[in-house]
């Protein structure tokens, strides 16, 4: 038996028109598009699940806001009322707002890190890993190692292996800028970050003098599962253990497209660092614009201090999580595999286990990705080989932990009926598995492919060219 789906905690004021190809103009813009969801039109998809980031609805309240939003080049009251709502949420002395998380990244790395230094994290998301590169120093990755088994129930999947958080701090003794906590953990499936955990690594950070960055992206989605899974807590309020969560960071870079309930915006925040805040609001100055702005309109500025409260509320996050475990048991009932328990933004389909016969050097994920759309004309994206690419040393392709295929849910957009039409695409689709085929790179970009590249199926069905 499925979970019971927790009912909406809103109703709908607004409605946007979303329509259905037909499946033959389904193959057709999956062929047109090079077979990349990418090039998809949006208006040609039914169910968009590329991203829960800026797709959010946002609230009566928001809306409101953006009305009331003061648009002052300096010193605009709805500055001060989200650096106030920052302050208390997180407890940091400074907040500074930015355009997204990327725009946070660009500001604070560089500040924290620079040639010939490492920064380690529980699992940097692209992004994340672009801007310590481009700081000029290295990304490692030190998530524990259950969360590469996606049948694995563990709770915290999320978590940063604090053994090997030791290791390679002495193993880049003198050479470890900062250490970054993903929360919830992005690449490992949306997984939880635990407060024991945060504790952990905090203690670890400071015996060794390194500041702990947290990235913040889905802050209230990981206090949520702290509540609901970490037996101390229990009896706490998501919003006084996202308090406590904070405390044992140094600084925090947050893209507010997802939690916070906005379609653009990013904080960075700064616990309590004169010196550092001095360089953040000069970086921003120079790369966002006014620190009192950051990059965005006064408007957006209060729709995010909105945001952050709603984003907190525990019936909406009770719902929220609810949706993707909806999904996640019907599709245990059809013995299809996930990362499982399933995370908080969406699922991710373990398309290596769903079509075998798919080697990793034929993309299972950005498989699995096409056929969905063919199927039911929903978007999802590959978080796996296809995504990762090549070896810039070798050009090789390199071969990801996991070959996954997102279902990344946007937050307050889809009902319980669109959540059914997604698990019947997968079931259909799983009974002609063995059908799917793999896909090959006709063309590609040299950096972030995934977002460019074209391709084709390998030996196969619909792999007819295009007339003309
Ligand atoms: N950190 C994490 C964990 C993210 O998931 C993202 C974005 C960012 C930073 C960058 O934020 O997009 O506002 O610049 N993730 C989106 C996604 C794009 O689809 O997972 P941004």
């Amino acid at each position: 038996m499925p979970i019971t789906y927790v009912p909406e905690p809103f109703r709908i004021k607004m409605v946007e028109t979303i329509r259905l190809l037909t499946r033959e103009e389904r193959t057709r813009k999956i062929r047109e598009a090079h077979h990349n969801v990418f090039n998809l039109r949006a208006e040609d998809v039914y169910i968009d699940l590329l991203t829960d980031s800026g797709t959010s609805a946002m609230s009566a309240e928001q809306w409101s806001g953006v009305m009331r939003g003061d648009e002052a080049y300096a010193g605009a009251r709805s500055y001060f009322r989200l650096l106030d709502t920052g302050r208390a949420l997180f407890g940091y002395e400074y907040v500074q707002p930015v355009h997204q998380g990327r725009a946070a990244e660009k500001v604070l790395f560089p500040l924290l890190m620079g040639p010939g230094q490492v920064a380690i994290s529980n699992m940097f998301f692209d992004t994340t890993r672009a801007h310590v590169e481009l700081a000029g120093a290295r990304a490692l990755d030190c998530v524990v190692p259950e969360a590469r088994d996606t049948r694995a129930q563990v709770p915290f999947k999320g978590n940063m292996d604090t053994a090997q958080l030791e290791r390679l701090i002495a193993e880049h003794a003198g050479q470890v800028a900062a250490v970054v906590m993903t929360i919830t953990n992005n690449s490992a499936g949306g997984q939880p970050v635990s407060l024991r955990n945060m504790r952990d690594t905090a203690e670890i950070c400071r015996r060794h003098g390194l500041p702990l960055v947290i990235d913040a992206a889905r802050f209230a989605e990981n206090a949520y599962f702290i509540q609901q899974r970490e037996a101390e807590y229990r009896d706490w309020s998501v919003r006084d253990i996202v308090r406590e969560f904070f405390r044992y960071g140094d600084a925090f870079t947050m893209s507010a497209k997802k939690d916070a309930l906005v379609n653009m915006g990013g904080l960075i925040g700064v616990k309590s660092d004169p010196a550092l805040v001095q360089r953040v609001k000069g970086n921003t100055i120079a790369f966002e614009g006014f620190t009192s702005y950051g990059g965005l309109s006064g408007r957006d500025l209060e729709a995010l201090a909105t945001g952050l409260e709603e984003g907190l509320d525990e019936t909406y996050l009770r719902y929220r999580t609810g949706q993707v475990a909806y999904l996640a048991s019907i599709l245990d009932e059809h013995g299809i595999p996930y990362q499982s328990p399933p995370g908080g933004h969406g699922l991710f389909i373990d398309a290596q286990a769903m079509l075998p016969h798919i080697p990793y050097t034929q993309f299972p994920g950005q498989a699995l990705a096409v056929e969905l759309y063919v199927e039911a004309g929903i978007r999802t994206c590959d978080i796996g080989s296809f995504m990762l690419g090549n070896n810039p040393d070798t050009g090789e392709q390199l071969r990801a932990d996991f070959e996954f295929t997102r279902l990344a849910v946007p937050r307050r957009v889809y009902t319980q009926a669109h959540f059914d039409v997604m698990a019947g695409a997968l079931i259909a689709i799983q009974a002609r598995a063995a059908q799917v085929p793999g896909y090959r790179i006709t063309w590609e970009p040299p950096v972030l492919r995934h977002f460019q590249a074209e391709l084709e199926p390998v030996g196969v069905p619909h792999a007819a060219p295009l007339p003309g």
